[in-house]
């Protein structure tokens, strides 16, 4: 190979800003990976949209399968959102023998297990970083850097616009209507913001990274989900006054009963670095055997951090297909489930 070409599926707030680091940093990644990294095709719903881009008009695409029958496209980059099209487009590219780099947590919570599955059966990579707290690698990290250990627990804030929410009304009094609509118009909100404001975008992404963490296989089913309307007037100013901070925040952790997971408004104490995790960020405590307390802080959501895990895994994609050992890996065993809810 002496290029690589991209497909990407979506050109919303996470596509252009994928678009946006492989144009502005090309020389680099041409320099990490000795071959240049291309663009090829874009899926887009609507042609006709002005866009803000340095690609060409034949870029654009609104045919899935002009993109997927390319047989000069190496690697598909999901980034379209929602749940079914998205997923058979996953399915579709994966079928068709290319790599999928995904940002969806809806579809990875949901369907990840299938679709791992299905991307060994084809020899494909199928990896899925941005899924979980935007610019933070905590997959790569759960998945590589520790590997090795026996994790316990983990704790922290997952979702980055109510957060952003959060923070707002506590520090500038803003309401909860206009904290909303500033999340959303600096994209951090998802389409249909009650998945954010529910608690159902951190429940799949605390899937994503219990099922992870525990090597089992967590079910959205399985987790308990409170959301921010459970946070009742009053309820953030008697927290100030005595010295606490309400956050959203997710939990897992294992014992001898099995799993349980939850995400629901806590009270932390000012002194916990928690509540200090303001606007839109994320943080992970991970507790394990070894390793002891681990925190991971970053921003967990908006187009640049997201798109610049969506690009990390596209080199590690790329390094893969360069050394033909893409879709190599060893098998999965498979995990008992052992969740909390199954006895119940
Ligand atoms: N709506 C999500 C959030 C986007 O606010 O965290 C990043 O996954």
């Amino acid at each position: 190979r002496n290029e690589i070409n991209i497909g990407l599926l979506g050109f919303g707030v996470v596509g252009s800003g994928v678009a946006k680091i492989l144009q502005d940093h090309q020389e680099d990644l041409h320099h990490k990976l000795g071959v240049p990294v291309k663009i090829k095709k874009v899926l887009v719903k609507n042609l006709h949209k002005n866009r803000e881009t340095t690609l060409s008009l034949e870029t654009f695409t609104d045919n899935l399968y002009e993109v997927l029958e390319d047989s000069s496209i190496d690697l598909i980059v999901e980034v379209m959102g929602g749940t079914f099209d998205a997923k058979e487009a996953i399915e579709s590219s994966l079928r068709a023998g290319k790599g999928v780099v995904t940002a969806n947590k809806d579809v990875m919570a949901e369907f990840g297990p299938g679709l791992l599955k299905l991307a060994d059966e084809n020899k494909c990579d199928l990896f899925y970083e941005a899924s979980v707290g935007g610019g933070i690698p905590l997959i790569r990290t759960l998945e590589d850097g520790l590997a090795s250990d026996r994790i316990r627990a983990l704790t922290g804030i997952v979702n980055g616009t109510t957060n952003f929410i959060l923070t707002k009304m506590k520090h500038e009094k803003m309401s909860y209507e206009d904290a909303l609509a500033e999340a959303t118009a600096l994209g951090f909100a998802e389409a249909d913001p009650s998945a954010d404001v529910d608690g159902i975008d951190a429940a799949r992404k605390m899937v994503i990274l219990a099922s992870l963490s525990f090597s089992t296989e967590v079910r959205l089913g399985d987790v308990f989900v409170r959301g921010m309307k459970e946070i009742q007037e009053g309820d953030l100013e008697l927290a100030e006054q005595f010295g606490y901070t309400v956050k959203l925040a997710g939990s897992a952790k294992k014992n001898e009963d099995g799993i349980e997971v939850a995400v629901e408004p806590v009270f932390f104490p000012n002194s916990h670095p928690l509540a200090s995790v303001n606007n839109e960020f994320n943080a992970v405590y991970i507790y394990g055997d070894a390793v002891g307390e681990t925190m991971f802080y970053g921003p967990g959501a908006g187009s640049m951090p997201t798109a610049t895990s969506v690009t990390g895994d596209i080199i590690a994609a790329c390094r893969n297909l360069l050394l033909g050992v893409n879709g190599k890996r060893l098998h999965a065993p498979q995990y008992e489930r052992k969740v909390k809810s199954d006895s119940n």
